[in-house]
């Protein structure tokens, strides 16, 4: 077939093809996302013509059942939601440098431990340089195959001789499809090299990793598309300088998107920490005003986490609000709401919160544990010790409920937490379950049921 080229012009960000150039994507409202590419013209027809599909009554399918196996890295095992399902293509993300290559030669080692065959088809490092990381790791098995190849069709057509259980291509930007114009990493690569994986893993029913680096901005560089394409996409978090890192699900088709894995990155690679509250609390700390804890849910797991805020009078002439580890709007609201709702004068201070240990919190659970903290450090008055907090607060100061809150109480209560202040919701709610958790306590065990912000910002001991 004659395989001559066309032009075409495909966002970036969304994958969406034009017939010209554009400042803004039309679909997706990203600016300056659109470049030129050269296509094969069969390529680009494939995606316009079909054949007729075949169509099968609902109650007809056969199921096939889903089979999962365990990588031997329990935090990842729980975040693909209980083991990797055969035959899923699992995109991990995340900054460079994070440690995803460390993650997946663990998880290939467990794997080769248990006698499944793997390959690690990487572009991003010397065979040399694998071993030496493997042998740090203590991940030297002859059930992992290793190869340096970047065209894509000789990894598949290695993959399909070797016939590995597990493959895993480290990086997508890396690969390529020699068929194709364009070098490696430009988005119909990317889109062009995901599909024949895809087709790859499905029809040989390998389960399939691919790493893919993360731009600036945090998106996942190269097309949306590739989100669209894969059964799972995880993402690992973490400050490259904090020991800490967290692997989230964005996206799985064969588990609960909630979960969360957590790590410390350590000599000899990535180890688990089932316990993470225990982590990101510091023991040893003295009561410090400014400090408050609250018990934050991912996914099925309470985690206790600590607040910081700090108060400063401010030599700016509109005072600074910064929050790291969560959200700053949201952060800048909620001081709005102290100081309207509850008498906290706010406007000459400059003020900073950082949730502790590089951790991200997206939960509205933890505004009143923040409102705790922020008074604390205005006022100079640390807060009781033992205490944690949860609840949103609402834009006229009052706290609303939140899910799960019994699981939080006991959590703390585990951890050994006497005193939780919590939406008076939750407790009407909760209040017989609760009232049991109290009388099963024997040390002193208090909750506290908060109807509005108000109640924690002057707490005395
Ligand atoms: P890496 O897995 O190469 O990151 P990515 O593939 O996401 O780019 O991890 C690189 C970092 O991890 C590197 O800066 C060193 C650190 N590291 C350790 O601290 N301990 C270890 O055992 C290993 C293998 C890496
Ligand atoms: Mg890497």
């Amino acid at each position: 077939m004659k395989n001559s080229l066309k032009q075409i012009f495909i966002c970036t960000s969304c994958g969406s093809v034009h017939p010209k150039w554009l400042g803004k994507c039309p679909d997706c409202d990203a600016w300056n996302s659109i470049h030129e590419e050269t296509v094969s013209k069969s390529q680009h027809q494939n995606y316009q013509q079909g054949q007729k599909a075949e169509v099968v009554p609902l109650p007809k399918i056969l199921e096939k059942e889903e089979k999962r196996i365990f990588c031997g890295v329990p935090e990842l095992d729980r975040v693909l939601g209980g083991g990797l399902v055969t035959g899923s293509l699992v995109l991990l993300s995340g900054d460079p440098g994070i440690g995803k290559s460390t993650l997946l030669l663990q998880a290939l080692n467990g794997l080769a431990q248990r006698g499944f065959k793997v390959l690690y088809a990487s572009g991003e490092e010397s065979c040399t340089q694998i071993k030496l990381r493997a042998e740090r790791l203590g991940s030297l098995n002859m059930n992992i195959l290793v190869t340096n190849e970047t065209n894509i069709l000789s990894i598949l057509e290695a993959a399909k001789q070797t016939r590995p259980h597990v493959l895993v291509i480290d990086s997508i930007q890396t690969v390529y499809n020699p068929e194709l114009p364009g070098s490696p990493g430009n988005v119909s690569q990317i889109r062009e090299c995901a599909n024949l994986i895809m087709q790859t893993a499905k029809s040989q029913n390998i389960s399939t990793f691919v790493i893919g680096h993360v731009t600036k901005d945090g998106a996942i560089a190269g097309p949306k598309v590739l989100e669209h394409l894969v059964d799972t996409v995880m993402h690992l978090e973490g400050d490259t300088s904090s020991g800490y890192r967290i692997l989230r699900a964005n996206k799985n088709r064969f588990g609960s998107t909630g979960e969360i894995g957590v790590f410390a990155m350590q000599g000899h690679g990535l180890v688990d920490i089932p316990n993470p509250s225990a982590v990101f609390l510091d023991e040893n700390k003295k009561d410090c005003e400014g400090a408050a804890i609250s018990v934050s849910m991912e996914g099925t797991r309470p985690i206790l986490i600590e607040v910081q805020v700090l108060v400063g009078k401010t030599s700016f002439a509109s005072p600074r609000r910064l929050a790291t580890g969560f959200d700053t709007n949201r952060f800048t609201i909620l001081l709005a709401v102290l100081e309207k709702r509850a008498g906290l004068y706010l406007s000459n201070v400059d003020v900073y919160a950082n949730v502790t240990g590089g951790f991200k919190i997206y939960e509205t659970a933890i505004d009143l544990a923040t409102a705790a903290a922020v008074a604390s450090s205005l006022f100079g008055k640390p807060l009781p010790s033992k205490t944690a907090f949860f609840g949103e607060v609402g834009l006229s100061g009052e706290v609303r409920m939140v899910s799960h809150a019994l699981t939080r109480i006991q959590e703390a209560q585990k951890l050994g937490f006497e005193k939780i202040y919590i939406p008076l919701r939750n407790y009407q709610i909760e209040k017989e379950h609760i009232i049991k958790l109290i009388e099963k306590q024997e040390r002193p065990f208090f909750i506290i049921p908060i109807e509005n912000v108000n109640e924690v910002v002057r707490i005395e001991h």
